[in-house]
């Protein structure tokens, strides 16, 4: 099966030369070492980078809540779609901390996003301490409302950019919940992914979601050729 393969940039390419030589380099290594390689990658850059990148597919860090109007700052998903971008993060745990995001406008962004035909992923984990079964059981009814078509991003909060990553009995047993509550969906894991690690979660769920990692093109590669 093709696992997926995000990488999040966040906010930290900081000139438009930065991204045009890492979206290169990451090009060139993957068709040049992975034409029978089983992943799809995406790449998340800022908003403003977009239209600047070509060859691969592409995902935004965010949408509006609303599908068009007097929204000052936002960017709708049919703006988004309109670019050729397919995926979109929802529901970063950076998204919900620093934006205030809640459940409720999570859970219509994911509708907003799916009705312009862009494939979201839900991001979902708990913060150190917290419980995780009650915090996805919460965060994924709210979310998904019955939505169907969404990813799921296990991202414990603890864990991202925090070189903690999650063992893998922890992230079996968050895809064994995610899945009782979500249904059959697809489940990817991210917090701390490098290629040193990246094997052993790409054996028990369907992909990665990559930050700072993402932002190294030869670490990011090796994560991408660590699919069977
Ligand atoms: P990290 O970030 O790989 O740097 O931990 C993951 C994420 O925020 O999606």
């Amino acid at each position: 099966m093709e696992k997926l393969i995000v990488a999040n940039w966040k906010m930290n390419p900081g000139t438009q030369q930065e991204v045009i030589e890492l979206f290169d380099a990451v090009s060139r290594g993957i068709t040049r070492n992975l034409t029978q390689n089983n992943a799809e990658v995406v790449i998340c850059p800022p908003f403003i980078y977009l239209p600047l990148l070509k060859g691969l597919t592409l995902g935004a860090q965010n949408v509006s809540v609303e599908p068009k109007g007097a929204f000052t700052s936002q960017v709708s998903a049919t703006q988004l779609k309109d670019l050729g971008v397919e995926y979109v993060i929802v529901g970063h745990s950076e998204s919900r901390k620093y934006l205030h995001e809640t459940d409720e406008e999570i859970s219509k962004k994911l509708k907003t996003a799916l009705a312009a035909g862009l494939k979201p992923i839900l991001c979902v984990g708990e913060n150190e301490g917290e419980d995780r079964t009650e915090v996805l059981a919460t965060q994924l009814a709210e979310g998904l409302q019955g939505l169907l078509g969404v990813i799921i991003a296990y991202e414990p909060v603890w864990a991202i950019g925090t070189d903690k990553n999650c063992d893998t009995q922890s992230v079996v047993e968050a895809a064994k919940v995610i899945k009782k509550i979500a249904g059959d969906v697809g489940v990817i894991y991210g917090g701390s992914v490098n290629a040193e690690n990246a094997k052993q979660y790409l054996e028990v769920v369907d992909g990665l979601l990559v930050g700072g990692a993402s932002l190294k093109p030869e670490e990011f590669i090796n994560i991408v050729r660590s699919v069977d």
